[in-house]
């Protein structure tokens, strides 16, 4: 039996941080052996928001193929690839875009939730608004039968299967409907308790220096009830916790300590910073291992998009001779 097709994707924002590694990247290491992984560079869904501001696109992708390589996104194992090398993407997009009622897309939670927070941008173009289109295109180009996606995710996800199935309605059995492959993953709050996100300004790095680790950990949000070391704890809603629950096997027990007052939130906070160094420790040397030499990073993406257009060249021949083109 050959292996499942899994893709999957990011938008290149520069480098990660640990809610990337532990939202998603720790499932996509994971799943490399048993399934035939593509993971892609989604830097044409950057331009959706990012339009205006193009002058970091190119190297945040880049950084981002650094990061992922730094964790172990293994190119012997996967396909790595850039969205804008392969431009099948951008062909397939269009062709679905003729058969994608614009009902779907103003539906779409992610478009309505993105145009009202996102202040900052005008998000009045058709391409934000085809956002989901192109990730359908992604999918479908490769026939990916299963995508690792985050909750986020599961709206776009669940549209590229009633994309898939209109297609077939009209054509003909071309497209295979995705899967989600819903891993299990840990929610990574920010240092302030929100989501962490670059944007937010409270994220810790995958490759993050010691003294940085010191200075963020000191800046987490713990429990506001908590005046004296002794008072009782409430480990619910605390964000040190929450990373004691990710880093610390023994989170159990921690949890009882801060709950009955025995331990002080200084000193929680000291045992957490350790434990994130002895992760990220490894991590900062392989990066700057991999960052040594920038054309092995370079040649990854070029072996990726001859891989990548091996397979999206044949699809998009079925799919042209489907339309009778
Ligand atoms: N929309 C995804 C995100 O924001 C990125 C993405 C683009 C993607 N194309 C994809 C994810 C295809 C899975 C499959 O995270």
């Amino acid at each position: 039996m050959p292996k499942k097709r899994v893709l999957s994707g990011m938008r290149p924002t520069g480098r990660l941080h640990l809610g990337h590694y532990f939202g998603a990247l720790k499932n996509w290491i994971s799943i490399q052996e048993e399934y035939d992984c593509f993971y892609m560079v989604a830097d044409w869904h950057a331009l959706t928001t990012d339009y205006a501001d193009t002058d970091g696109l190119k190297n945040n992708s880049l950084e981002m193929v650094v990061d992922w390589l730094t964790v172990g996104i293994d190119p012997d194992k996967s396909v790595i690839f850039r969205q804008s090398d392969v431009p099948e993407h951008s062909e397939l997009f269009l062709l679905l875009s003729m058969i994608t009622p614009l009902g779907w897309l103003f539906r779409c939670p992610t478009y309505k939730e993105q145009l009202k927070e996102i202040q900052s941008k005008d998000l009045n173009n058709f391409g934000f608004l085809g956002y989901p289109v192109l990730q359908a295109a992604d999918i479908l180009l490769y026939k990916a039968q299963a995508v690792p996606v985050g909750e986020d995710q599961l709206a776009h996800l669940e549209l590229t299967r009633e994309i898939a199935r209109r297609f077939n309605n009209f054509y003909g059995n071309v497209m295979v409907e995705p899967q989600a492959l819903l891993t299990k993953s840990a929610r990574v709050p920010g240092l302030d308790k929100r989501k962490m996100s670059k944007s937010y300004g409270n994220s810790i790095l995958i490759a993050e220096t010691e003294d940085e680790i010191v200075k963020k950990v000191k800046t987490m949000f713990t429990d506001p009830l908590r005046i004296k070391a002794t008072d009782a704890g409430h480990p619910e809603g605390c964000v040190v916790f929450a990373f004691h629950e990710i880093f610390n096997n023994n989170s159990e027990k921690r949890k009882h300590e801060c709950m009955q007052g025995c331990i002080g939130c200084a000193a929680c906070k000291r045992e957490l910073t350790a434990m994130i160094c002895e992760f990220t420790k490894p991590m900062m040397q392989r990066r700057q291992d991999i960052l040594s030499d920038k054309t092995a990073v370079e040649n990854v993406l070029k072996n990726g998009c001859i891989k990548a257009r091996e397979a999206a060249v044949q699809t998009m021949k079925e799919i042209r001779k489907a339309i009778k083109l």
